[in-house]
């Protein structure tokens, strides 16, 4: 659906606006094909990292040399922004599906070495079932904290007071072409892996998802509910209930379907707005369902309008998809776009 879009977009013309936006978001001169040398061996640290099997790599000429890469600095104990960030990348990881790996490569990088030993990361990895190509990286806290910097993720005097203040953003790059981006995680995943499969391979490969025109849904007012459900919990929930068809990615989180007919209400409410805490005093509900799903809900730092928006929403969906599946066939769920569907 919206991959149509971006196809149409997503020609030469385009990477102009990019490359401007880049030049301003990172800091110092960026892009071009000769800037090699410039965001070469010289400007990026080749510091000791520890992968999450416990190997050693170095970071210019192991991690990022001659690749195209995305880098993004987590940390596991995280409970509001990282598990979003990685829910987000591993739908991006999907997108891209066997080319990670081979020409495209994820490193997510541990802010809190102290306490992100190679296990904890490969833990973490696992509990998101993470496949091929994105490796868990730690290593010391100098040295992460120099490529923070060199990537241009880190602000002294703002990001320095607390883990959770660390800038999420993703570095986004080809090493040999020295073309590097900072993206938001939050992109809509087509685009991220729009940018990563073809962008940044100067074009040269064919994209991996080309949708037909003649599937796109037609066009409907989307709520401001959808929207922030789109945006926020799609890279790890879908509303679906066995009633559409859906790709072939491991669900995160469990599916929404009829949980606002089936959860109190207050439950609910108190659930969207502070999950960590639900969590941390042992609610009987929420410590079954991480009991089951391994990973925990982030605390999203919804506001009272915006959950009001989300509840409605995941109501009205039910309930549509309840309403065609009782009257018509499956082809009119398949031309829905809620349910994360894109081929
Ligand atoms: C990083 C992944 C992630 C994101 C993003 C996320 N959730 Fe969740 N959510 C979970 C997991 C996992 C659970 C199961 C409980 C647990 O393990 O903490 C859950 C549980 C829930 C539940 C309770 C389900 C039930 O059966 O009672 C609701 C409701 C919910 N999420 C809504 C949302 C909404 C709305 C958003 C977006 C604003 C969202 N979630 C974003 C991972 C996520």
């Amino acid at each position: 659906m919206f991959s149509s879009f971006l196809n149409k977009y997503f020609q030469r013309p385009f990477l102009l606006i990019i490359t401007i936006t880049l030049g301003l978001s990172l800091s110092g001169p960026v892009l071009s094909g000769s800037a090699a040398e410039v965001w070469g061996k010289n400007y990026f640290p080749n510091v000791e990292l520890t992968n999450h099997l416990g190997e050693k790599v170095r970071f210019f000429d192991d991690v990022i040399k001659d690749k195209v890469v995305a880098l993004n600095f987590i940390y596991t104990s995280c409970t509001e922004v990282c598990p979003t960030e990685t829910a987000r990348m591993k739908n991006v990881a999907g997108i891209l599906g066997e080319r990670m790996g081979k020409d495209v490569f994820f490193y997510s990088i541990s802010i809190d070495p102290k306490n992100d030993t190679p296990k904890i990361l490969n833990d973490y990895r696992k509990k998101f079932g993470i496949g091929q190509g994105w490796e868990f990286l730690t290593g010391k806290e100098e040295d992460i904290l120099l490529l923070r910097k060199k990537l241009g993720l880190y602000i002294t005097g703002i990001q320095d007071r607390t883990l959770s203040d660390h800038n999420i953003n993703l570095v986004i790059g080809n090493q040999a072409l020295g073309r590097w981006v900072k993206r938001s995680p939050f992109e809509n995943p087509y685009v991220l892996a729009n940018q990563l499969g073809s962008w940044l391979h100067n074009w040269k490969q064919v994209r991996t998802q080309r949708n037909k025109y003649e599937d796109a849904p037609g066009l409907r007012q989307i709520s401001s509910g959808e929207m922030k459900f789109r945006n926020m919990c799609t890279s790890c929930h879908v509303i679906n209930g066995g009633l559409a068809k859906l790709p072939n990615m491991q669900q995160i989180g469990p599916d929404l379907f009829n949980v606002v007919q089936s959860r109190d209400r207050k439950w609910l409410e108190r659930w969207l707005a502070e999950p960590d805490k639900m969590l941390k005093e042992k609610d009987p509900l929420a410590t079954a369902l991480l009991k089951q799903y391994k990973v925990a809900m982030p605390n999203l730092s919804l506001s009272a309008p915006d959950i009001a928006a989300l509840i409605q929403y995941m109501d009205e969906e039910t309930k549509r998809l309840q309403k065609v599946a009782g009257k018509t066939t499956a082809h009119t769920h398949e031309s829905h776009g809620t349910t994360n569907k894109h081929n």
